[in-house]
């Protein structure tokens, strides 16, 4: 019985999903306790509404999972019997200027993470470890993802994924901590930072900004509506078997100037849109990634035929919901794009 769930990172984009989901839909009926340190990544107001309607069953602690003591010391006083674990440095662009911070936060921190964990082992029914398909490197035109596909990281983002991934599957083997780790493709949704593919493309197109293309823009991605990642955790913590890994994915490839011209399309059908030319106009091919990887592809089968989880969005729907979260919150855009939104941050924590 999780009763009391020690949550990192819940103040990003699938950690603020993933607490909205647990507190308000699924079948969970105990206490979130959030631990996020808020980068630029991380907004709290992702979670604006929890607190008034969720009172106690919710707390947020301001922490850095790389401070070993502070981590300790959470699990002495709030004493979580499971662990979500989703804070990471989760872009891979930044990852390639700035590796250094993907070594602290992704490795570093899950150690941390662990070590407090196998501290309170007697407390501690289940760290679940959040993980990306991008652990597997790059696939070419054939061939899926499965979890025994060799580990081959190609970005310092998904080495520091890979190293952390060992870590947890080492603490399992070596402690007995009951773990469980989940391997998920592209995400995309409602509170995304738009730094990713799908809310800059959307961004720039309503403010007329060229839509940059890496490379030739056929590298493909698998992608998955947020909600259905959401389900996708709470199913592997509720029935995945203790020490197992479990792929997540859509079953949706797509070439990324696929996604884009889709985008545009959708914006081109909006009444704000008449007599503007075609998105399509904006769509600007610049330098590729260093290290690109090809394509991504994952075979969910597992946890689909052991767990029963299906993804419930398609690719159509999902986008268009996403189109239609971004047009609904400009204040939240406003924000997490100025300055403006790290002072607010800094007011409202007394960081
Ligand atoms: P995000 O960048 O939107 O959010 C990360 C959150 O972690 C932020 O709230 C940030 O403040 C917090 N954080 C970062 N460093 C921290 C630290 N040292 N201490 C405490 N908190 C810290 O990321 P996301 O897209 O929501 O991804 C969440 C997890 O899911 C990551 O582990 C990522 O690797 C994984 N993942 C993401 C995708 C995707 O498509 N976005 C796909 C598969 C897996
Ligand atoms: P991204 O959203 O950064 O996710 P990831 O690198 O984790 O897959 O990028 C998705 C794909 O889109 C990836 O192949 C890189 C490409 N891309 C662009 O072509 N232009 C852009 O401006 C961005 C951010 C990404």
């Amino acid at each position: 019985m999780m009763e009391n769930m020690l949550v990192t990172g819940g103040c990003g984009f699938i950690g603020s999903n993933f607490i909205r989901y647990l507190l308000g839909e699924s079948d969970f009926e105990g206490r979130v306790i959030n631990v996020d340190s808020l980068t630029y990544a991380g907004n709290p107001e992702n979670l604006k509404e929890i607190k008034e309607k969720f009172g106690d069953r919710y707390v947020f602690v301001k922490a850095d999972i790389c401070d070993r003591e502070r981590m300790d010391g959470l699990f002495d006083e709030y004493h979580p019997d499971s662990v979500c674990h989703f804070a990471a440095e989760s872009h891979v662009d930044r990852s390639i200027v700035s590796p250094g911070a993907f070594i602290q936060a992704n490795i570093v921190g899950t150690f941390n993470l662990l070590e407090a964990s196998r501290n309170h082992q007697a407390q501690v029914e289940l760290f679940h470890h959040i993980s990306t398909d991008e652990v597997f490197g790059s696939l070419g035109k054939e061939g899926l993802f499965m979890e025994a596909t060799p580990y081959q990281p190609n970005s310092p983002y998904s080495a520091s994924k890979a190293s952390s991934d060992h870590l947890v599957r080492a603490y399992h083997e070596t402690y007995g901590l009951p773990i469980t780790i989940s391997n998920c493709s592209n995400n995309y949704g409602p509170y995304q930072f738009p730094e990713k593919l799908i809310p800059l493309v959307i961004l720039n197109a309503m403010e007329d900004k060229p839509l940059p293309i890496y490379g030739d823009g056929l590298n493909v991605r698998d992608w998955l509506y947020v909600l259905d990642h959401c389900t996708a955790v709470w199913t592997i913590m509720k029935s995945g078997g203790r020490g197992e890994t479990y792929n997540v994915g859509g079953n949706h490839e797509m070439e990324n100037i696929r996604i884009v011209e889709t985008i545009c399309d959708l914006i081109d059908d909006l009444p704000a849109m008449k007599g503007k030319p075609s998105r399509r106009t904006l769509i600007t091919y610049v330098k590729d990634r260093p290290g690109h990887d090809r394509r991504y592809a994952i075979d969910s089968t597992k946890l689909q035929r052991d767990l029963g989880w299906m993804p419930e969005e398609s690719f159509q729907s999902g986008i268009e919901k996403t189109l239609a979260w971004y047009l609904e919150h400009s204040s939240w855009i406003e924000r997490v794009r100025s300055g403006a939104y790290q002072d607010w941050i800094r007011e409202q924590y007394e960081v």
